[in-house]
């Protein structure tokens, strides 16, 4: 596919006008010896806000405000892993609302400062407690949100803003600069608004154009029950694990599971080995899901080459891997959370 350069770089009246149309990378020296499939990356770290919740965090505001549940001067209260969060303060500081976010313990320093920094109050809470559990990170929002006068709970796993945020923006844009030639979509699966939308939209405009829907490959990590659920319809045991952003505990509404074809795990170690290849080998900074998902992406292609196709496989990298710097970014850290990342050289 030729790369489009064209097109006059822009001006924007804000930054909010800045959110999406982030740019489509193709992989080179991680796909070294394929010979017909290829791997591109949509890099969200592109974002203002350096991630992909920065366009639902403000296709979420924007839906408040039209229905009157966030007023001038209202106050934002939300469960985040850090990245929501993110989006919804840069949303709120151009718009002028107070942001409160709860943040379960096992997110970077990085992350609550950064937090911090555009203008947050956050609340750490533990994150080895149910969910029902007061003390759990999503209970602890939905308690500050029922007690704070003019407070809004957008609740990014069951608003409908969240996957329409990706039906609007991030699939439509990766059908066009495919110009509709991809094959499989891969994406982490967390909130599931991502690969929601994005599914929907692909096999919407796939449609329209009489022509096959892309393969929608989702991506769990090992410890989290979204996979064995897609699977068997079984609630697994889900167990804590370190990389951040996706698997989930519990099964969450904005989740549309019938638009997903296939779905892998990936552990932490294969998440961290894999964001640090990209960095390296590619230029790329990113985060752990970033990792995970790059790396059923490479297995994906292989496969499909091996077999004499010509995959076209587009995979979200929903992140920067600024975050991580303390953590697996920092060999440190590595070894003392029992990997050698010499073994990844
Ligand atoms: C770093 C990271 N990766 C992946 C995801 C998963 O995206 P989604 O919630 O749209 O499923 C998130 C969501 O918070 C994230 O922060």
């Amino acid at each position: 596919m030729a790369p489009t350069t064209s097109g006059p770089p822009r001006a924007y009246n804000d930054v909010l006008e800045a959110i999406g149309n982030t740019p489509l990378i193709r992989l080179n020296r991680l796909t070294e010896g394929l010979q017909k499939s290829s791997v591109w990356v949509k890099l969200e770290r592109c974002n203002p806000g350096g991630s992909i919740k920065d366009r639902i965090g403000l296709q979420m505001v924007l839906d408040a405000e039209a229905k009157g549940l966030l007023k001038p001067g209202g106050v934002i209260v939300e469960a985040t892993s850090g990245n929501t969060g993110i989006g919804l303060a840069i949303v709120a500081a151009q718009r002028g609302y107070r942001c409160i976010f709860t943040i379960p313990d096992k997110m970077s320093d990085e992350k609550i400062t950064l937090l911090k920094a555009i203008g947050a109050e956050v609340h750490v809470c533990p994150t080895a407690v149910e969910k029902e559990d007061p003390r759990s990170y999503y209970e602890v929002a939905a308690r500050l949100a029922s007690e704070i006068p003019g407070a809004w709970y957008p609740d990014q796993y069951s608003h409908l803003a969240n996957p329409l945020a990706h039906l609007l923006s991030t699939g439509p844009e990766i059908w066009q600069q495919t110009e509709g030639c991809l094959t499989h979509f891969v994406a982490t699966m967390g909130t599931g608004g991502t690969i929601t939308g994005t599914a929907r939209a692909l096999k919407e405009l796939a449609e329209a154009d009489g022509s096959e829907p892309p393969r929608i490959v989702g991506v769990d990590a090992v410890g989290s029950i979204l996979k064995q659920w897609f699977e068997e319809g079984t609630m697994g045991e889900p167990h804590t694990y370190k990389v951040e952003g996706f698997g989930e505990d519990f099964i969450p509404p904005a989740t549309d599971f019938s638009l997903i074809d296939e779905v892998h795990q990936v552990d932490d170690g294969t998440c961290f080995r894999w964001a640090r290849a990209l960095a390296r080998r590619e230029g790329m900074f990113c985060g752990g899901s970033c990792g995970g998902a790059v790396k059923v992406a490479l297995d994906l292609a292989e496969r499909a080459d091996a077999a004499g196709e010509a995959a076209m496989i587009v995979v979200i990298l929903p992140d920067a891997g600024n975050p991580y710097l303390s953590k697996f970014y920092n060999d440190e850290w590595l070894v003392e959370n029992g990997w050698d990342p010499q073994d990844w050289e």
